[in-house]
């Protein structure tokens, strides 16, 4: 049971990393720019290791926000939270968000 559970996961997974889009980022890249740049303060899995950040886990802002509103808060920060404009390429930033929506 649990064995399936974790093909189908896999599947679909890979169905989404398939499916381009002008937006579409391949979360399966973003996991390695995201632990490097991001999990610090957010977490390994986004469940916030900081006062004051969004918890991703229980998609807290991510729900809300389309992946052009997230694209322009990573690039120029928000808070204390840094802008990450000309360290990340876009296409890696795309990969990122993709990344960040299969946390909850
Ligand atoms: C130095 C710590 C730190 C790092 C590193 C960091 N963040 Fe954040 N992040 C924060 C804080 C603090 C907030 C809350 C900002 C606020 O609402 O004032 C936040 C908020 C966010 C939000 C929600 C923005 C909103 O619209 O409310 C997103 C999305 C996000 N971070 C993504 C990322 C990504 C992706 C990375 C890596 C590329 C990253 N963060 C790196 C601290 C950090």
């Amino acid at each position: 049971m649990r064995g399936n559970t974790r093909i189908g996961l896999a599947g679909m997974l890979f169905a989404l990393a398939s499916f381009h889009s002008a937006y579409a980022g391949n979360p399966f890249n973003g996991k390695a720019p995201y632990e490097r740049f991001c999990m610090t303060c957010h977490g390994e899995r986004g469940e916030s290791k900081l006062i004051g950040v969004p918890n991703f886990s229980r998609g807290e802002v991510v729900i809300s926000s389309t992946d052009p509103m997230l694209m322009r808060t990573i690039k120029n920060g928000k808070g204390v939270m840094p802008g990450f404009q000309g360290q990340i390429k876009d296409a890696e930033i795309l990969d990122i968000i993709a990344y960040l929506r299969t946390m909850f």
